[in-house]
Formats: C-alpha cells, structure tokens, sequence
C-alpha cells in the first residue's frame, strides 16, 4: 500500500455514511437535515479523495449513482420468479366475490389482508447480492425485462447497499414513478421550450427509465415505492408480507407509507373510499388499490392461474371521466408559428378540477377522432394532468355539428399557413405574426428566462397592438408613461414595471439566450453554450461541428442554433439588445476594463455624423448602458439637434450633458 493513511479510509467511510444517511432522509424520508450547500461540500469532499485514490471506490459509493457510459441497447434479464400482473375487479360484488372464493380455497373464514396503493409507473425488479445492488430490470414480458441498472442507480431512494445482515442475495420489486409535482414542472418547462410536453406520468416515467444515457435519467426526478419481496437465499426474511415490509423498510427501502394492514373485508372497502376520494392529495398516480393475502404459506397454497396470482387483486378506481359540449376549436400560435388547435369546453368538473379546455394536438389528431365542433365529447383525466378528449358521442349528434379543418390563414396576423411535409402541424408564414411575437415575448419575460415582473400576458398584448413593441428587444423601450396610458396602470406599479425592466438587463447569458427562444435550446442548453462561448457574439459565430460537441447538443438543436443566428432580424434583435445595455458576455469575459463600464447614457435629438444605432453600438461595445429615461442615475445625456424633454430633465438634474462633437472626440479616444 502506499502512503495512504488510515485517517483518509476512516474520513472516507465516514463521508459515505454521513451522506447515505441524508440521502436516505431526503430520498426516502423526504426530510431535509442539511443545507444544500453543506451536502454539496461532503460530496465533493468524497469525490476529491475518490479522484485521488481511485481503488479505493466502490461501486455504491455515493459518487457512483451517475457517470456510466451511454449504451447502444439494453442486455436482457431473466427474472429467476416471473413477474406476475394482477386480475382487476371494479366493485363491491367483484370484490366480495374474491374474498369469498379465496376464504373458500384456504378452508378459513377468513384471512389477513394487506392493503396497498396501485401506483400508475413501471415495474422493476432490484437484486442485491451479499448487501451491494447487482442489478435493476424493468418487468419486459414478466419472464426477461431489460437491465436498466445504470438507470434505476440514479434514482436518489434506491439504496445502492443495504446493510450487512443481508449476506446472500435478496430480490425486491416496486414501482418506479414520475412525481406529479416534477411532472407538471418538466411539462412547464418543455412548453416554454416549445417541446411537445409528455401526455402521462407512466409514460414519462417509462421513458425516462429506459434511456440509453443515464444521465438524461438522472435529470428526471424518477421516484421508487417498493411493493414486494421477489426472493431471497441466505437471509432470514419474515414469513408474511406486512412485516416483509417493515423489514424492506428497514433496510433503507422506500415503502409506501399508506399500506394497510386489516382482518375485515369492511377495513378494504373504507380503505378503497377514502383513497378513491383522496388520491389527489398524493404526488403520484393511482389507478386502484391492491388487496394482498398477508401470510406467504397462503399465498403459495393459492397459486397463480396462468399469469396472475390467485393470492392479490387489484381493485381499480373508476377513471376520471366525464362528457361535455365542445363548443369550439380554437387556435393558439406558438413562437415558432405553430397552429395548437384546442378544444373550448362547456366547463366540467373531472376529479375534483375544472376542465374548461382540453388540447387538440393538431389536425390529425382531430381527423382520426372525427371531433367535431357542437359534440359532445368523452374527456378523461386519468392521473394525467393534461386532460385529454377520448373520443365524441356519435350517439348524441343531432346533425347541426361541424367539421373542423385548420384555416388556410392565420387567426391571429391572417398571413397563409403552410404544412411542414414532415410533421403533421401547420406554421403560420409570417415571421412577424403578432400571436407568434406574442409568445416569443412571454417567453422572453417568464420566470425562467429574463424574469420581468408585471408584464402580464395582458399589457405585452397590448403593447403589441398599440405597436409600442414588435419584438423582445423593444420591451428595453418602452416608457413608463405609456404603461400608464395603454393598461390604465397606476403610475407606482408603471415604474415598478420600468424597475424591473431595467434590473433584468443584468440577467446572465444564460437566461438571455434561452430568452431568445431558439427552437429546442431549453435553460438547461443555454446554461452550456453560455459557460462554453462566453458571449452571444462568439455563439453566434459558432458552426454546427464545434457546437455537436457540447454534452445535450444533437444535430436538432445545433441545426436550430445554427438557423437562428443566420437570420438578420435575430441578429438585429441581438444588436438591439446589446445597445440597450444587456450585458451579452459571461461576466467570465471582462467588461470592467471597458472604459464605459457602469456608465448609463440617455440620447435625445438628431445625430448629424452618425446614426442613432451607431452611436448606441459603440456606446455599449465600449461597456456603457443606454437607458431610456434621465434619471439620477444617468452619467451622461447625449444631445443632437432639437432635443426633447430629456435635455430639460437632464439641465435639472444637473447631469453632464455631451454635444455630438464632445461624444465624438469621446470615442475617438478609444
Ligand atoms: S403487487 C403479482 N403491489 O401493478 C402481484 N403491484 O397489474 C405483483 N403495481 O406490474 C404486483 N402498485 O407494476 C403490486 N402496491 C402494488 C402495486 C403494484 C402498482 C403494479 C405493478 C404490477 C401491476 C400489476
């Protein structure tokens, strides 16, 4: 051995166990005990000793939950005990009708219950030998699942070790699933993308467990409840399926905390009831309940019959239905032009929420659903947040329903619309469109990108109306008089508006450029070409191989970047930005040396010698502000022929007032 010495093994153990334990108390126990921060120090304290010592890593270090190689496919897993599905039952009689044929099999009267969640994700398999997770599968056809170990490893509530009284080998099942709450965030998010969100949990959670990179997985915070002991050999494990959990639990797996452990077929029905109307208080999707023999003497007595054990029964929640008028289709454009059909729905509560719309996807999907305007529809939510239209009541049509098609013109700017040959939606044409100029600038102004407060979705439509805003770079020029005038706005929040305006000019780059609303360049991208390029001037310069190299960057999003910066209004809209004093650059490349830096310009009057935009150009390239209003702030008003206002205001506040000449000889200088 070299010189390693024992206090960096001890420090090393500890380390791991300290950060297994907050793992454990966040992941599984969903209690915070430590600060983001300090968590973050204990791991990188680890993985400076790992990297210095790299045979001392063991595989269920903590270090190790992310960081394998992406994969061409997944290997294949037998499962040594198949993994069964389970026979339904959709009410009372089926119900007692169970019980009373599993009473009847048993030679009892009765028998123990345990009464569980039926979490709406994906069955997956866990095998742990002598203590250290070997290897995670999905259930496949419940005989071979696919070895999606790398995956499942990043899942924060899967212990990568269990303690060392489980020498021998242990296999445990349970469901994996998409936590509501991120649901909804990610679908947040991938619509400001301009992404098309996912339509379920289970399928997203489906999805994200089988990428080929683990990586993708770990951005998605995928959760585990474990439901079942699969088998074990070597270790002591209860002989009923209650105490297996406590057990499993014990260990460190994550066990739902609703389970139910009866002796009266009557505790099954309340339990039943009470999820039935309190399942929406839970982050995950339920389709039922599952009604478990307890004791595993009987369990093995009752047997399967072909693929589903007589021993358990799932009794499932009737899905969140209702039908209503669809009274008519309308369109929304998105900030790439796209035409979003929507159904407008005579307002109807489904599980508790009110429905008053529901997408439509595009034309397609209307044709094959044959929905027509005036029907009644069948909308469903089943754990999904979206709601979807399953299909119309052809039986309730009276004859006076209409059939859709998308316009030929655009509702929103009447420009024609066109269909791309390779997808199935239609774009309106005009770069300009005001609906599409509409998004682009809520995008620009939302809480991911630049953050301004008060420009509601109301006053941009209104600025864009009145023509006081065409794009993103134009919300750098608006007044706080005409805020008062075109909303009818108090004048204290018109300035709150203009406040944070102005605060969001010292946004990073990185909001800036997923501000900019580049097709598929989401924050996480922008992140990486902002701390890879430095400045937008460098990324826009940057040519599809160098940006193919980028961790998350495929040809998709090179291609839109590439794209987008060889439009001249994009780089118009950049120039723009840049005058108005954003700071387009990482603070990484200096500005503080630019002779500019921190001064605020205001201009007012004609230039003679130069233009207005040269002017404003060179202001910033020399690391100055241009602002719109003189204010105590201001460092220096640059006044042309005729000026307005401002030159009074400046006078008064008595700001240092530059002739064309003087600012020439400025510039000069440089
Ligand atoms: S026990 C043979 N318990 O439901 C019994 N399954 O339709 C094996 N599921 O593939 C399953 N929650 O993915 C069990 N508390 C729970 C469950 C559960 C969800 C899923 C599981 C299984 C499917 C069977």
């Amino acid at each position: 051995m070299d010189i390693r010495d024992n206090s960096i093994v001890t420090r090393l153990v500890t380390l791991r166990v300290e950060i297994n334990k907050y793992n454990y108390l966040y992941y599984v126990l969903d209690r915070s005990e430590i600060s983001d921060e300090a968590y973050d120090q204990l791991m990188q304290e680890l993985k400076s000793i790992e990297s210095k010592y790299p045979d001392l890593v063991t595989e269920d270090s903590p270090t190790q939950r992310v960081g394998a190689a992406p994969s061409t496919r997944f290997t294949e897993i037998n499962h040594p005990i198949p993994l069964l599905s389970l026979g339904n039952v959709f009410n009372t009689a089926d119900l007692e009708n169970w019980y009373t044929r599993t009473c009847h099999l048993l030679g009892q009267d009765t028998f123990e219950i345990v009464c569980e969640l039926k979490m709406d994700g994906l069955a997956v398999a866990l095998t742990y030998e002598n203590g250290i997770l070997k290897h995670g599968s999905t259930r496949g056809d419940g005989f071979h699942g696919e070895n999606v170990t790398q995956n499942l490893r990043t899942i924060g509530s899967i212990p990568l070790s269990i303690p060392d009284n489980t020498n021998g080998t242990l296999e445990v099942r349970g469901e994996v699933y998409f936590p509501l709450s991120s649901f909804t965030e990610m679908n947040r998010k991938r619509e400001l993308e301009n992404l098309t969100p996912f339509s379920n949990p289970r399928n997203s959670a489906s999805g994200s467990l089988r990428q080929l990179d683990p990586t993708i997985t770990n951005q998605r915070p995928l959760d585990i409840f474990i439901y079942g002991l699969g088998y074990s050999d070597g270790i002591n494990t209860p002989n009923n399926h209650w105490d297996t959990m406590g057990f499993l639990q014990e260990l460190g797996f994550k066990i739902n905390p609703n389970n139910l452990h009866c002796t009266h077929l009557s505790e099954v029905k309340e339990y039943y009831d009470y999820w039935l109307a309190n399942r929406e208080t839970l982050n995950y999707a339920t389709d039922g309940i599952v009604v478990k023999v307890n004791e595993f003497e009987q369990q093995t007595h009752l047997g399967n019959v072909s693929r589903e054990p007589r021993w358990a029964v799932a009794y499932k929640f009737p899905s969140e239905q209702a039908i209503t008028r669809l009274t008519d289709i309308g369109i929304n454009v998105g900030r790439t032009g796209s035409l979003n059909p929507y159904a407008i729905l005579e307002p109807i509560s489904v599980g508790g929420v009110t429905i008053k719309t529901a997408t439509l996807h595009n034309e397609d999907y209307i044709k094959e659903k044959d929905i027509r305007i005036g029907d009644w529809v069948i909308i469903q939510r089943a754990g999904e947040v979206i709601p979807q239209i399953i299909s119309p009541v052809v039986q309730k049509r009276t004859g006076g329903e209409q059939k859709f098609s998308l316009p030929t013109n655009c509702p929103k700017c009447n420009s024609k619309v066109i269909r791309k040959p390779e997808e199935s939606m239609y774009y309106c044409t005009n770069y300009n469109c005001i609906g599409r100029a509409l998004e682009k600038i809520k995008h620009f102004v939302s809480k991911d990108a630049m953050d301004i407060t008060g420009m509601g979705e109301k006053l941009c439509e209104n600025l864009l109306t009145a023509n006081l805003i065409r794009d993103i770079s134009d919300i750098y020029t608006i007044t706080a008089d005409e805020i008062m005038k075109l909303d009818k706005i108090a004048e204290l929040s018109a300035n709150k508006i203009i406040d944070s305006i102005e605060k969001s000019k010292t946004r990073p780059l990185s909001r800036i450029i997923f501000g900019l609303g580049i097709l598929h360049v989401g924050s996480q991208v922008a992140e990486t070409l902002a701390s890879q390029y430095l400045s937008l001037e460098k990324l826009s310069k940057a040519d599809k191989q160098s940006l193919l190299h980028l961790p998350n960057v495929g040809t998709k999003i090179a291609d839109s970047i590439t794209d987008y910066f060889s439009q001249t209004k994009n780089m118009d809209i950049i120039r723009s930005l840049e005058i108005s004093g954003l700071s387009l650059r990482q603070s990484d490349e200096n500005t503080e040396s630019l002779p500019f830096h921190g001064m605020r310009f205001v201009l007012t009057g004609r230039l003679e010698n130069l233009t207005r935009s040269a002017a404003e150009h060179k202001i910033s390239v020399l690391g100055g502000v241009i602002t719109n209003n003189v204010t105590g702030n201001t460092d220096f008003v640059l006044s042309g022929k005729d000026p307005g206002s401002k030159l009074q205001k400046a006078l008064n506040l008595e700001i240092r007032i530059l002739s064309e000449e003087e600012f020439l000889y400025m510039i000069d200088t440089y």
